[in-house]
């Protein structure tokens, strides 16, 4: 009987778009194996075409709705039939809601919770161990939201606020075990992020969405550095150093006004 080698490939969620779609294409630039996933089989295909016809290794798709419990599980089996081992997780998928808590529907907060919480903590525990016999590492997408409680986007604020914690005493642990943890932290960015969310675009031109691009390589360039956290951008950095001195009484204010003159009526 014949095995296969074991292949080390770069696991990313929230694939078919966006950040995770422009980290992507660095990956494979970077002559990575890919396994992508999210919920749009087709774009996943056009995104596996166009990476596969710059002459690197097609990458590996598998459509599933990860607010559904046992995604991992199901990526887990993927993986073995065809004898892949997760080295460098992604997770990347994640979505915003605006509007006040009240107002907003509550299956739908919990459904992003789902996604941006439950889903990122059942993909790290099913990939750490074979993360860490691997030495590889991890990348989750967090935000600038991370530092901020947000009236206006209270519920994805706090999603936020848990994916840089996790990743960073997650790092914490893991410190000697030859794995880093990397949370990448970005502001306002030009995806498919702010229309899904009910949000216009930002309104300072000094709040111009960033390139989505731009932001896909901070976080590579990172997490190959085996940053801690990756503020992409001077304002970005600037928000982040402001949280720890501008009191939340006071940031809340501003960031209630903000949320509410960027929402859809
Ligand atoms: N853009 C910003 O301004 C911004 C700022 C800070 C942080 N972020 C974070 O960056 C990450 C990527 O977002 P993005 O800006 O690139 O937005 P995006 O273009 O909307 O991409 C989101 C990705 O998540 C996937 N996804 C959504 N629901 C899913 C589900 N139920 N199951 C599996 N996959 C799902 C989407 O694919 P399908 O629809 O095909 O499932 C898509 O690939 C998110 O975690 C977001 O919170 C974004």
């Amino acid at each position: 009987m014949t095995t296969q080698p074991i292949r080390d490939i770069v696991l990313i969620t929230g694939a078919s778009g966006g950040i995770g779609a422009d980290l992507a294409r660095i990956f494979a630039r970077n002559g990575h194996d890919l396994v992508l996933t999210a919920r749009n089989e087709s774009r996943l295909q056009s995104l596996a075409d166009e990476i596969a016809a710059t002459g690197a290794a097609r990458p590996v798709i598998v459509a599933l709705d990860l607010e559904i419990p046992g995604g991992a599980d199901r990526l887990a089996e993927a993986l073995d039939a065809k004898a892949l081992r997760c080295k460098i997780l992604v997770n990347n998928a994640g979505y915003g809601l605006a509007g006040k808590f009240a107002e907003l529907s509550g299956p739908a907060q919990l459904a992003m919770i789902d996604l941006n919480v439950r889903a990122l903590t059942e993909m790290t525990a099913r990939f750490l161990p074979d993360i860490i016999a691997a030495r590889g590492r991890i990348l989750n997408n967090a935000s600038i939201a991370s530092f901020y409680a947000g009236p206006g986007m209270a519920a994805y604020y706090a999603t936020k606020s848990y994916v840089l914690s996790l990743s960073q005493a997650l790092g914490f642990e893991l410190r000697g075990a030859g794995v880093t943890v990397t949370a990448l932290c970005p502001g306002p960015t030009d995806t498919g992020f702010q229309e899904r969310a009910g949000l216009y675009a930002p309104v300072f031109t000094m709040m111009k969405p960033m390139d989505c691009m731009t932001v896909a390589r901070a976080g590579y360039d990172g997490l190959m550095a085996g940053k801690s956290v990756v503020l992409p951008g001077w304002f970005n950095k600037l928000s982040a150093f402001l949280s720890s001195i501008v009191p939340r009484s006071l940031s809340m204010h501003a960031i209630g006004w903000l949320q509410d003159t960027r929402r859809h009526k």
